[in-house]
């Protein structure tokens, strides 16, 4: 044998060297629960270290996940259930909670970077990310309320908005309407390859909004397909994403890389609830080694070629490292 792969394992200093990917907390983005009120700190009951926050308790926590490195976060709002509407016009209400705790986080922390989420879902009463008429989610009809919701956002200082709602055309109109605001510097991170998945579901726990009737299927992606994705993501590129993102991340390893590959922009991915809860619930079962099965988790996605990673193990995976 004059060809031994085994040489470049033998010592730690060698395989640091030849380490092909790296992993660090500067990839990673936050999903943060908010939820209105005082003095709330409420744990997700499925996704185990993961809480619904007011933000004066998530001041105190972001000033924390800022001293471990972790820079930029997605916030999601838990609305009660009186909000909801069909129309979901509590998303760009003046007196909206949610956008309110976005120019709080942004004054007191100007250098974070706030992602926020673009879909109906959280604040309709139908639980859809579209309007739902006669049991049909509308496409058209859902833009402008999106774009509303969008606009209100970058008012209140998000950095990155991230449309979730996997409507036709929505990129384009909502990368029109900031342009036309003079939010031109408002990037857009789309949920370009979002399936319909069954690991969403301690997320739906989170914020309530699973959908009242019916699935999400005419409107996310079949979990069959691969060439659909390239389809999503070169009609988010021409409407003006500047990130392209693959949801979920782990099931769909070989979504991220393929967009990789035929896509210039960075590529994201969402390493979504289910999947944060599965590494959980084997742990607490003495089951997995939970440090190492987050590391290798992250270091997967990575490897396939996202650039960022959603994830709910931002914190801990920076605890984890620094032992
Ligand atoms: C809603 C939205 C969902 C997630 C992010 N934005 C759920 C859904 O589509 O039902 C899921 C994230 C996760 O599971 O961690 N538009």
């Amino acid at each position: 044998m004059n060809i031994r792969p085994r040489r470049n394992r033998k010592s730690a200093a060698i395989r640091n060297m030849v380490e092909e990917t790296q992993l660090g907390v500067q990839h990673l983005i936050y999903p943060i629960f908010l939820k209105d009120g005082v003095g709330i700190k409420e744990e997700v009951s499925s996704l185990p270290n993961n809480f619904r926050w007011s933000i004066d308790q998530l001041i105190p926590e972001i000033e924390s996940c800022l001293k471990l490195g972790i820079t930029t976060y997605d916030i999601f709002p838990a609305v009660d259930e009186k909000l909801k509407d069909k129309t979901a016009t509590y998303s760009y209400a003046s007196d909206n909670f949610y956008l309110n705790a976005i120019r709080k986080l942004k004054e007191t922390f100007p250098e974070i970077c706030i992602m926020s989420d673009v879909a109906m879902d959280p604040y309709s009463s139908d639980g859809h990310d579209g309007l739902v008429e006669n049991g049909k989610i509308l496409n058209d009809e859902t833009l402008p309320i999106l774009v509303e919701m969008a606009i209100a956002q970058a008012q209140a200082g998000v950095d990155i908005i991230g449309p979730s709602d996997m409507m036709d055309g929505r990129v384009g109109v909502i990368r029109d309407a900031l342009d036309a605001e003079g939010y031109t510097e408002t990037s857009i991170m789309s949920y370009t390859a979002k399936y319909a998945s069954a690991f969403y579901g301690p997320f739906r726990d989170a914020l309530n909004s699973a959908p009242k009737l019916g699935d999400k299927k005419t409107y996310q992606m079949n979990p069959a397909n691969k060439r659909e994705a390239l389809l999503e993501a070169q009609l988010d590129f021409e409407e003006g994403a500047d990130f392209l993102m693959v949801k979920p991340a782990l099931c769909y390893l070989d979504i991220i890389h393929i967009l990789r590959e035929n896509f210039s922009i960075p590529i994201t991915a969402y390493n979504v609830s289910g999947e944060c809860a599965m590494i959980h619930a084997a742990s607490r079962n003495g089951w997995l080694d939970y440090d190492r099965a987050v590391l290798e988790t992250l270091l997967s996605i990575r490897r396939a070629g996202a650039d960022g990673i959603l994830t709910y193990f931002a914190k801990d995976f920076v605890q984890i490292i620094k032992k």
